[in-house]
C-alpha cells in the first residue's frame, strides 16, 4: 500500500515510542523530532524557484567598514554571551574526540585559544561575558573531561547539549531500530538545532535571566571569529531595531561552498549549495553573481529567539543529507543551518566584514598556515604577520594520502616552514620537511609513488618544482 504523510508520521511515532521506552540518556525530544519529520514530508519535493534568487535588496547587506569604530565599552559588553558551535568531531583531520581538541598553535587547542580570548575581553574590560559551547551527543562527554583545566579562569563557561535524533532508513522513512550505543544509528541534527536546544536545555531562559541581549554565535574552528566589539556596540546603540546580524565576506574563487545571502519574494534568506538545482551549480559558485558568502559568525538578539520560538514562528529549511551505512543501507539526516533562521527576525541584515574574521581550519593545509610565520599570537588571537608584504593567505594543497591526518602531518615537517613570502605550495606524495625550510613564491614538490623526497634543513625554494630526482 501507498505510504500517506499522516501513515508515515503515525509509524515513526510509535517507533520512536520505542526509543524512548529503551534508552536513558538519549537527548532525543520525540515532539521535536516529529515536528522535523513533519516538515520534511510536507517540504520534500517543493524546490527553491531558481527566477525568484535576486541579489540582496539594498541595505540588506552593509560594508563594515561605514559601521562607526566606537571603543569597547562594558555596558554593551555585560549584554553579550559568546557561543561556539561544538558539535563536530575532528574525524575529517583524522583525529578522534571532538575538532575542538585538536592543538592548533603552541599545543593550545580551539578550545583554549577561545577560552584565552574571553578571558582576556573579560579583564581588559573588567566584565563577565560568558563562553557558552553547545555540545553534542559526540562530543559532550569528552569536553567536559577537557573544561575541568579550566577550574579558575577569568570566564564562565556554560555548556548544553543539542538535540540526538535517529538517522532515516531512506527506503522506509523509519528510523533506524534505536540501539543507543551504536551512535552509527543517531546524528546531530545540524547547527540549525541550536535554536531549539537553547530553548529545550534551559539555556535561553538562563541567559536571558543573567541579563544577556546578544549572542554571537560562531563555528569553534574559525579562529577569525573573536568579538568585534565595533558590531556589538552597532547593534547595542545605533541599531536596535536590527535583531539578526549575519557576517559575510567577499567571495573568493576558492569559497565555491560557503552559503550565500540572497532576496526572495522580498525576503533576505541564505541560500545554501544543498539547495541550489545540479542545473544552477556553477552559477552559484561563481564569483559574479553570488560575491559574498556566510562566514557563520552571527549576532543574534535572544529576546528575539524566545519571541519566535514561543510562537512557534522558526521556520529554517530542512537539509536533507544523504548518507549510506557500513552495511550498504541508505539513510538520510534530517539538518538545518544556524544561518537558515535569518528570514525569521526583524530588520535583520549581513555586515561585509574583512577576511580575517572568517579564518577556518578544516584540513591540515589550513592548520600549516595557522601553526607557521604568517600568524602571530596575542592573548589566544591571530593575525597576520605584519612581515608579509602581501595580504593575501597563500594557496596550499597538501595530498591526501600522506597528510590528511594531523598526526601524519605533522611527522612530516620538523618544523614548520617560513611562508611569509609564499604564494602558492602545492605537495604530493611521501614528503618530508627538514628545519628552517623556507618557501617562497610558488613551490610545488611532488614525489612519484615509491620515492620520498626530503628537503633539507636550511633549504630556501624560491619558485622551485622539486619532482622524484628531477630538481629544477
Ligand atoms: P560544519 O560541519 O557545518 O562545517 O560545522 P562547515 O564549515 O559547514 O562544513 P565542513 O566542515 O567543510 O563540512 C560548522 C560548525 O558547526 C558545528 C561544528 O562543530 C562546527 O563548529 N556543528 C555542526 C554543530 O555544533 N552541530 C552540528 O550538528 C553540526
Amino acid at each position: 500500500k501507498q505510504d500517506t504523510p499522516e501513515s508515515l508520521v503515525q509509524s515513526m511515532e510509535a517507533e520512536l515510542a520505542k526509543i524512548k521506552g529503551a534508552t536513558k540518556e538519549l537527548i532525543v525530544n520525540n515532539d521535536q523530532f516529529k515536528a522535523l519529520f513533519e516538515q520534511y514530508l510536507e517540504e520534500r519535493g517543493s524546490k527553491i524557484e531558481w527566477s525568484k534568487i535576486k541579489p540582496p535588496a539594498e541595505g540588506a547587506i552593509i560594508d563594515y567598514s561605514s559601521i562607526d569604530d566606537t571603543p569597547a565599552c562594558a555596558e554593551s559588553l555585560s549584554k553579550l554571551a559568546v557561543l561556539k558551535l561544538n558539535g563536530g568531531l575532528g574525524t575529517t583531520m583524522g583525529c578522534v574526540g571532538p575538532k575542538s581538541a585538536i592543538p592548533v598553535r603552541n599545543e593550545a587547542t580551539f578550545l583554549d585559544l577561545c577560552v584565552k580570548q574571553i578571558e582576556h575581553l573579560n579583564s581588559a574590560h573588567s566584565v563577565s561575558v560568558p563562553l557558552v559551547l553547545m555540545n553534542s551527543f559526540n562530543t559532550n562527554s569528552d569536553t567536559r573531561k577537557i573544561l575541568r583545566k579550566y577550574g579558575k579562569t577569568k570566564c564562565d563557561i556554560l555548556t548544553f547539549n543539542q538535540s540526538q535524533y535517529p538517522r532515516i532508513l531512506k527506503e522506509t522513512l523509519q528510523p533506524l531500530p534505536a540501539d543507543t550505543s551504536n551512535r552509527s544509528e543517531w546524528y546531530p541534527p545540524g547547527h540549525g538545532d541550536l535554536y531549539r536546544s537553547l530553548v529545550s536545555s534551559g539555556m535561553l531562559k538562563k541567559l536571558l535571566d543573567m541579563g544577556k541581549e546578544w549572542l554571537f554565535v560562531s563555528n569553534i574552528d574559525n579562529l577569525g571569529a573573536v568579538v568585534d566589539t565595533t558590531i556589538l556596540n552597532y547593534l547595542v546603540s545605533e541599531n536596535p531595531e536590527c535583531e539578526f546580524v549575519m557576517e559575510v565576506t567577499d567571495k573568493t574563487r576558492a569559497d565555491v561552498k560557503g552559503g550565500t545571502l540572497i532576496d526572495y519574494e522580498g525576503t533576505t534568506r541564505l541560500l545554501e549549495v544543498a539547495q541550489v538545482p545540479k542545473s544552477h551549480l556553477e552559477e552559484f559558485k561563481s564569483v559574479h553573481k553570488f560575491r559574498v558568502f556566510n562566514t557563520n559568525n552571527l549576532w543574534i538578539n535572544l529576546r528575539a529567539v524566545d519571541r519566535l520560538m514561543r510562537r512557534g514562528n522558526m521556520h529554517m529549511e530542512i537539509i536533507e543529507n544523504k548518507k549510506v551505512l557500513d552495511d550498504g543501507r541508505g539513510v538520510i539526516q534530517l539538518e538545518q543551518a544556524v544561518g537558515a533562521a535569518i528570514k525569521n527576525f526583524n530588520n535583520a541584515i549581513g555586515i561585509n566584514v574583512p577576511r580575517s574574521r572568517f579564518l577556518p581550519v578544516k584540513k591540515t593545509s589550513d592548520l600549516l598556515l595557522v601553526m607557521s610565520n604568517l600568524y602571530r599570537l596575542h592573548h589566544g588571537r591571530l593575525s597576520m604577520s605584519p612581515d608579509r608584504t602581501f595580504k593575501n593567505v597563500p594557496l596550499v594543497k597538501l595530498g591526501d594520502e600522506h597528510f590528511k591526518k594531523v598526526k601524519e602531518f605533522l611527522k612530516r615537517f620538523e618544523d614548520i616552514p617560513d611562508v611569509l613570502e609564499l604564494d602558492h605550495l602545492t605537495v604530493s606524495g611521501d614528503v618530508h620537511f627538514g628545519k628552517n625550510v623556507s618557501l617562497r613564491g610558488t613551490v610545488i614538490i611532488i614525489a612519484n609513488e615509491g620515492d620520498r623526497i626530503d628537503i633539507p634543513s636550511g633549504a630556501i625554494l624560491e619558485n622551485k618544482i622539486v619532482s622524484g630526482n628531477l630538481r629544477i
